[in-house]
């Protein structure tokens, strides 16, 4: 009797209990932190320390990007290509590690002092565990290097595999939600485009992407002509703009010919203009010609969009003023802050380029919501009222 009582206790009051789809969260461009051990023979000043016995704070550190310094910063934070292997790697002396694999705290805060401009997922994090996630169970990270791009990522990619099934298996074999920010979308997108459909039928619920960018955007072309401070302002463009170049993620989120015609003029200059079928010349100009090597490795990784062969839910912003076309006048180019056209976008991402997700409707069985939300701007994304009322009803009905 008394078991019969626990087991109906058990049923209804236990076992009932809807189990939740488990998160893993996939940062964009700098959004995973970074660590550094450093044994290096020389370095652009006298002041930077070249060894160091254990591994510190690189990315994201507002103290490392203070003037001065910065060029210390740079010199570590940079890759090289490899123009013969197609591949980068760090330079010499330094050796880098993404802390937190699997867990959400280095994908929440950026700068492990906490320090408010570095948050990253922590609203949405903080609101999942209200709605009965649990942090590392059932709301995981997948942090990466960044710097690169998914012809680089062979071992991330299969970690993430093992993540999937880990995190399925902890949930009692519940399926998992991926949910990516900005360059974390096409990331995602890549690896679910290689792997086989019966895993993601088996394993993936859903793909939640915040902000995607699935066409490239014009802002890292700005990136490559004169450097971009990142909104820090203390943060002097020039002066990080070696290290933002040496990135293969820079070249690959360059503006796709699937999205902007040969005919649109993508960068104005005094005796020259730029499409999307200039970039040789464009990387000629600014004279990185490993620019043009990091393009044509990346350029084709997504540029055909196949379906994910997942639900889809495309949430981004519009309605903000973005950089559609770059303006150098006079002198100003390529040293100087060009002005700009503006575009429709969510402020960093075009708008043709955030509906991208649009390209799959009717191209795959499983369904695709598109969720445009007015005013989220790329970043404020993470932190907007409206978005977090859908990821409520998304992840809890
Ligand atoms: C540092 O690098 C030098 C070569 O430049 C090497 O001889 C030395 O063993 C390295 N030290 C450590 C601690 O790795
Ligand atoms: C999640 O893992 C991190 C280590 O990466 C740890 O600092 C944190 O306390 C863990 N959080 C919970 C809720 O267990
Ligand atoms: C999974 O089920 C087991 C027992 O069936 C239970 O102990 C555990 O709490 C469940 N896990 C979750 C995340 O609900
Ligand atoms: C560049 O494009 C603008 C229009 O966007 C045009 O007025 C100008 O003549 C072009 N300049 C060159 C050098 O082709």
């Amino acid at each position: 009797m008394f078991r019969l009582i626990f087991t109906f206790f058990f049923l209804f009051f236990y076992c009932d209990c809807k189990i939740l789809n488990p998160v893993i969260l996939v940062p964009g461009d700098g959004g995973s932190e970074f660590v550094a051990k450093l044994n290096k023979t020389t370095a652009p000043h006298s002041w930077c320390v070249l060894h160091t016995d254990y591994y510190f704070s690189l990315w994201l550190n507002l103290e490392e990007l203070a003037p001065f310094v910065i060029d210390c910063f740079t010199d570590n934070m940079r890759v090289i290509y490899d123009r013969e292997k197609h591949i980068t790697h760090n330079p010499p002396g330094v050796e880098t590690k993404i802390p937190g694999w699997g867990d959400t705290r280095t994908v929440e805060w950026l700068d492990p002092s906490h320090i408010s401009p570095t948050s990253y997922f922590s609203t949405i994090v903080n609101a999942m565990v209200k709605w009965g996630y649990e942090r590392n169970v059932s709301v995981r990270g997948a942090p990466y290097d960044f710097r690169k791009a998914p012809n680089e990522y062979a071992d991330f990619y299969k970690n993430l595999i093992t993540l999937v099934e880990e995190t399925y298996a902890l949930n009692n074999n519940t399926k998992v939600i991926l949910l990516g920010h900005s360059m974390g979308n096409p990331t995602t997108l890549y690896f679910l485009n290689h792997q086989p459909q019966a895993w993601k039928d088996k394993f993936i619920q859903s793909f939640i992407s915040l902000a995607g960018v699935w066409g490239g955007s014009v802002k890292p072309l700005r990136l490559y002509a004169s450097g971009d401070n990142l909104g820090v302002a203390f943060v002097k463009a020039l002066n990080v703009r070696v290290q933002q170049r040496s990135m293969p993620s820079s070249a690959w989120l360059m503006p796709s010919d699937m999205f902007w015609g040969k005919d649109e003029v993508l960068i104005e200059r005094p005796g020259r203009n730029y499409t999307v079928n200039d970039y040789q010349q464009f990387f000629m100009d600014i004279n990185f010609m490993d620019g043009w090597y990091m393009r044509q490795d990346t350029a084709n990784l997504i540029r055909s969009l196949t379906p994910p062969g997942v639900e889809v839910h495309c949430v981004h912003g519009y309605g903000i003023p973005t950089p559609g076309t770059l303006v150098y006048t006079g002198n100003m180019w390529p040293d100087s802050q060009p002005n700009v056209r503006t575009d429709d976008g969510d402020g960093t991402v075009n708008i043709r380029s955030l509906k991208g997700c649009l390209h799959w409707q009717g191209k795959q069985p499983q369904k695709i919501y598109h969720v445009p939300v007015k005013g989220a701007e790329h970043m404020e994304i993470l932190d907007n009222k409206d978005v977090l009322v859908y990821l409520k009803k998304t992840l809890t009905s």
